[in-house]
C-alpha cells in the first residue's frame, strides 16, 4: 500500500501533495545525504522525504518564519488550537470584516499565528502580495470555515511539524536559490521546485529565462544529485525548456492535476516532469502513468 502523504499546515498554489509519492521514488534519498529544498514552498516535499538532516529557504519570508515559529516553540498544537478557536468565532461574527482586520494586522505586524489565519481563510489557499509586499488575497467565503473539525485537521497538521522538528536536524532560512545552491557540498541532495514561468508572479514569487538559466548552471554545476520539478506540456503548450536547457537529463512524467483556479475550466490538466541528473532506478513498473526516460529520447509534443 502506498505511504500515506503528511499535509501541511499551509497550502500554496503549486503545492506538490500529489506528486509527493513519485517524488520519493525519483529522489533515492539515501538517510546519511543531506537534503536542500531551496524552493520550500509548504514544505510538503521534504517533510514527506523525512530527512534526518535538510535545510530548506524560500524567498518568502513568512513561509519560513511561521516553520521557524514551531522549531522555537512559539507556535505549538496547543496553542494554534486556541488561537483558531477565538479567530474562527470572531470570523464567523464579523465575516468579511474580520477577515480584512486580520489581513491588515497581518501586514503591519507579520505575526505567524495570522499568516497560517490567512492562509487558511483566504480565498483558494492562495499566497499572493503585491508590489508593496502585502498580503492581498481577498476572503474564501464558507461558513463556519473555522468549523471544528477544521480546526482539529490544522491542529494535527502543526503537531506532525512539531514530531517531525523534535526528530530530525532541520534548518529554515530566507534566501534566494542563487544564494544557497553555490554552497551545497557535493553528495548533498537538492530538490527544486521553482514557479513556473508565466504561471505565477508576484512580490516574492517571480520567475524568468534569466533565473531558469542561472538555476541549471547552478545545478549543473553541483557535484551530487539534483531533482526539479518542473512542467513538461498540458492539452495547449509544451515547456521548450525542457528541450532545450534540461536536455541532458532524465525524465520522469506523470500526469497531475492543479487546483488553483477557481472555476473547473481553469484546472487543466499538467504533465509534470521530474528531471534528473541520474538514472532513476527504483520506479515501480505496475506505475502504469510513469514514464522514465532521457530527455533527448523523449519527444516534444
Ligand atoms: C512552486 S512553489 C514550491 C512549492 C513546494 N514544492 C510545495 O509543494 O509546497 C515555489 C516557491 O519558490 C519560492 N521562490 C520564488 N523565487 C525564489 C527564489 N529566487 N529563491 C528561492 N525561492 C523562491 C516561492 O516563494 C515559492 O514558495
Amino acid at each position: 500500500m502506498a505511504d500515506k502523504v503528511f499535509v501541511p499546515p499551509i497550502k500554496i498554489q503549486g503545492i506538490k501533495t500529489k506528486i509527493v509519492p513519485l517524488i520519493k521514488q525519483v529522489a533515492e534519498f539515501a538517510d546519511s545525504d543531506v537534503w536542500f529544498e531551496p524552493f520550500m514552498g509548504s514544505g510538503v516535499v521534504g517533510f514527506n522525504v523525512a530527512p534526518k538532516c535538510a535545510f530548506y529557504s524560500d524567498t518568502n519570508p513568512y513561509l519560513i518564519a511561521f516553520y521557524q515559529a514551531i522549531q522555537d516553540g512559539e507556535i505549538t498544537s496547543t496553542n494554534v488550537r486556541t488561537y483558531l478557536e477565538s479567530e474562527g468565532k470572531k470570523l464567523s461574527e464579523l465575516d468579511d470584516e474580520y477577515y480584512y482586520e486580520v489581513r491588515d494586522r497581518f501586514n503591519r505586524h507579520h505575526d505567524p499565528f495570522d499568516f497560517l489565519f490567512l492562509n487558511r481563510a483566504c480565498f483558494n489557499g492562495m499566497i499572493r502580495f503585491n508590489k508593496k509586499g502585502e498580503f492581498n488575497v481577498p476572503y474564501g467565503h464558507k461558513p463556519q470555515r473555522f468549523a471544528k473539525a477544521y480546526v482539529t485537521k490544522i491542529v494535527n497538521q502543526v503537531a506532525n511539524v512539531e514530531a517531525l522538528l523534535r526528530l530530525n536536524d532541520w534548518h529554515f532560512s530566507v534566501m534566494s536559490f542563487d544564494e544557497v545552491i553555490p554552497e551545497v557540498e557535493s553528495g548533498s541532495f537538492i530538490y527544486c521546485d521553482p514557479p513556473y514561468i508565466g504561471r505565477h508572479v508576484d512580490y516574492f514569487d517571480s520567475w524568468d529565462e534569466e533565473k531558469e538559466v542561472m538555476l541549471h548552471e547552478l545545478l549543473m554545476a553541483h557535484q551530487g544529485k539534483f531533482m526539479l520539478s518542473t512542467w513538461d506540456h498540458n492539452s495547449y503548450r509544451t515547456n521548450d525548456y525542457v528541450y532545450t536547457l534540461w536536455n541532458d537529463c532524465y525524465k520522469t512524467t506523470r500526469e497531475h492535476f492543479y487546483h488553483v483556479g477557481a472555476r473547473e475550466s481553469n484546472r487543466n490538466a499538467v504533465i509534470e516532469a521530474l528531471l534528473t541528473n541520474y538514472t532513476p532506478a527504483a520506479i515501480k513498473p505496475e506505475d502504469e502513468c510513469v514514464s522514465s526516460v532521457p530527455v533527448q529520447q523523449s519527444l516534444a509534443i
